[in-house]
């Protein structure tokens, strides 16, 4: 089997050829049929997903069995500010490695996020859901959703939350950084969601990516919480007392400038995994536990 992982550098593609190349993920052993599979990992000096022809020729003369697409813009404030990169990368992007998946006959695995919902209700959103972005972001995720559902049908769309992995910057580890270089650090209590480990994502996605139950999957850490229980969290298992202090969204975007729109809930049931694959994620403070355990002192710098 031949996997393409588009993104390889980022916080999920690099945790999914590593978990590939260990032959198991800290929730436990992969698919055989993963084990052992040829990894093509290319991030964007190797492909810039955003050019259709490219993309058709490399996937086109590489005739990889699976695409998993890791690539994206993911600065949720950048996209605000950039339309038309965030709508090439995270909607065209998708369009060009599903028409390229499909003219070859690969399985194509679409990674997108919680932030296609509009975040108005109070009970975990299931797959069936209606989405509703409210932001530039959101909405590039959302349009490359439907592109990748219209183009190849052999798709799995999944989508993930507040994600921390090893490689690059995420949540985590400005928490600790900020707390660190200031002493505390003040997040928001009124932002309800699920905080993800990138290593238990990656099991899901492999698990799924051997199956053909296409179709729609949300894959996040179990339980929710707020940005601020979140930080307390990681402040707790960083050892770190009295370092993180509430505000709301409001108070935050008008100190900091902040211009986009977030959804107030966005907390996601992974309904489709647990009557499909099975549902293995771990509780998210367990998940975290280890993250922050396993990285140690590195996760400072
Ligand atoms: N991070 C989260 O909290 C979160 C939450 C929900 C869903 N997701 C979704 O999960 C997926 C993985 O996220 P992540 O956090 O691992 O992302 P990430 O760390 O930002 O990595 C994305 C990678 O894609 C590359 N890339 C950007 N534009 C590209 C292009 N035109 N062609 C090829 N590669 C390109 C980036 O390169 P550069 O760094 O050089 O730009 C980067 O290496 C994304 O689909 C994201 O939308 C993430």
């Amino acid at each position: 089997m031949k996997i393409m992982i588009t993104g390889c550098n980022g916080q999920l593609g690099s945790e999914l050829v590593s978990v590939i190349s260990s032959g198991k993920s800290q929730i436990g052993e992969i698919p055989r049929e993963i084990v052992g599979a040829e990894v093509l990992a290319i991030d964007i000096d190797d492909l810039d997903i955003t050019d259709f022809k490219k993309t058709e020729e490399f996937v086109l003369n590489n005739k990889p069995d699976v695409v998993i697409n890791c690539a994206a813009m993911t600065n949720v404030d950048g996209c605000e500010g950039m339309r038309e990169t965030a709508f090439k990368v995270n909607a065209l992007g998708v369009r060009n490695l599903s028409i390229a998946s499909k003219n070859t006959g690969a399985k194509f695995v679409q990674i997108s996020t919680d932030y296609v919902f509009e975040g108005k209700g109070n009970k975990p959103y299931t797959e069936w859901d209606i989405i509703n972005p409210v932001s530039v972001y959101g909405a590039s995720k959302a349009l490359g959703e439907k592109y990748a559902l219209s183009f190849n049908p052999k798709t799995f769309i999944v989508r993930t939350s507040w994600l921390y992995g090893f490689n690059g910057k995420n949540f985590v580890k400005t928490v600790i950084r900020v707390i660190e270089q200031k002493g505390s650090i003040t997040v928001v209590s009124d932002q309800i969601g699920n905080p993800t480990n990138a290593n238990d994502l990656a099991h899901h996605i492999l698990k799924l990516a051997v199956t053909d139950e296409y179709g729609i999957y949300h894959c996040t850490g179990q339980g929710e919480c707020s940005w601020y229980d979140f930080a307390l969290k990681i402040a707790e298992y960083s050892g770190y007392k009295d370092a993180v202090i509430p505000c709301t969204t409001t108070e935050y975007n008008n100190k900091n400038n902040v211009p986009t729109k977030r959804p107030a809930y966005s907390s996601l049931d992974n309904m489709a995994l647990r009557c499909t694959v099975g549902d293995e994620m771990r509780k998210w403070e367990e998940a975290l536990k280890e993250y922050i355990d396993k990285v140690g002192e590195s996760v400072r710098h």
